[in-house]
């Protein structure tokens, strides 16, 4: 089966990407056909520097990798590196209903965001990102929650565009993650954890030891001092108990058990140690490969080389069946 997705080169990685999304990529590697890619076109949607645009790219890429992603098992590439994705989304704007975009909740937050920017590309976004997984004729698209409606939309593209143009395009299956589908935020943990937020709110997957543990004690907490597991009532517990069993791999349960008759202190303590040895050799990976420009681009050429004869093919087919 042919996996795809991908991530938006703004800013670092952090543990919600990663124990929310990214590591289903790490195991779903090992048994399918899977293609990663840095979705550089996507990041220019939203505010950001051209001048640190190239080194945020290429860092992503490392982060990917320092992640666990193997580029023996898996494509990864830089989207605008494969043209046909631009290419395809133009193709696509044209099935595409106008009301569905508008109707999408990341553009609606967006625009409320960044009132100043709000442009063509923002509202186009999710036609490109449709692009992205239908050139490959995606099966699965792991993908965090937030990201779901637009996978819904690109099943809608597929279902108008086949009726239309002939059975062309495949309809692909989001993959959510199962336990914590969403890590929230440590100071506000009613939000999700971003790493545009304030800087206590997320742990970076490279962070240092010393600060992984100063946000973890300063994680906000509830009234009360049960270490039980109700989002509802203890957003915070609740977010540090998901953090802990995903990193762990204990069962909630578990850690509500071992932590029973202990304090709010107690528990932090345990998990920002947990914690900071977990993310220790995604450090070291990362900063090995810092300094390994060479193999790093070498791995994202043949990437791009493989993507793209697989883009080529769909595109040729698309361009037929449209009459083009
Ligand atoms: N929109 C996704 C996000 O913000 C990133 C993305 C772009 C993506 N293209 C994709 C994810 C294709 C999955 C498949 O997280």
């Amino acid at each position: 089966m042919r996996v795809f997705s991908g991530i938006r080169p703004t800013g670092n990685l952090h543990l919600g990407n990663y124990l929310g999304a990214m590591r289903q990529w790490i195991t779903i590697q090992e048994k399918e056909d899977c293609v990663f890619c840095v979705v550089d076109l996507h990041a220019i949607t939203t505010p950001y520097d051209p001048k640190n645009l190239k080194a945020n790219i290429f860092e992503l890429a490392i982060d990917y990798l320092a992640a666990g992603l193997n580029p023996e098992k898996c494509i990864l590439f830089i989207q605008s590196s494969v043209k046909e994705h631009a290419e395809l989304a133009w193709l696509l704007g044209t099935v595409t209903p106008l009301g569905e975009l508008k109707r999408m909740t990341q553009f609606k937050d967006k625009s409320k965001q960044h009132p100043e920017y709000v442009n063509a590309g923002l509202l186009n976004y999710p036609i490109l990102m449709a692009a992205d997984i239908l050139l490959y004729q995606t099966d699965i698209v792991p993908i965090g929650k937030d990201q779901q409606q637009h996978v819904e939309l690109t099943r809608e593209i597929v279902r108008d565009f086949n009726k239309r143009f002939g059975q062309i395009l495949k309809e692909p299956r989001a993959l959510l993650p199962q336990v914590g589908d969403k890590i929230m935020s440590l100071t506000e943990p009613d939000k999700k954890m971003s790493k545009t937020g304030n800087p206590k709110s997320f742990i970076g997957l490279f962070e240092e030891p010393e600060s992984i543990k100063a946000k973890i004690m300063a994680a906000v907490t509830d009234t009360g001092k049960d270490i039980k597991f109700n989002p509802v009532k203890k957003p915070g517990i609740s977010n540090l108990l998901t953090i802990y069993s995903l990193a762990s791999g204990k069962p909630i349960e578990e850690l509500e058990k071992q932590f029973e008759k202990k304090r709010y202190s107690d528990f932090k303590n345990s998990l920002a140690e947990y914690l900071a040895e977990y993310l220790k050799p995604f450090s070291k990976k990362r900063k090995e490969l810092l300094t390994r420009e060479v193999y790093v681009n070498d791995i994202l050429r043949r990437g791009s080389q493989k993507a793209a004869t697989i883009a080529q093919s769909t595109m040729q087919e698309i361009k037929t069946a449209m009459g083009l």
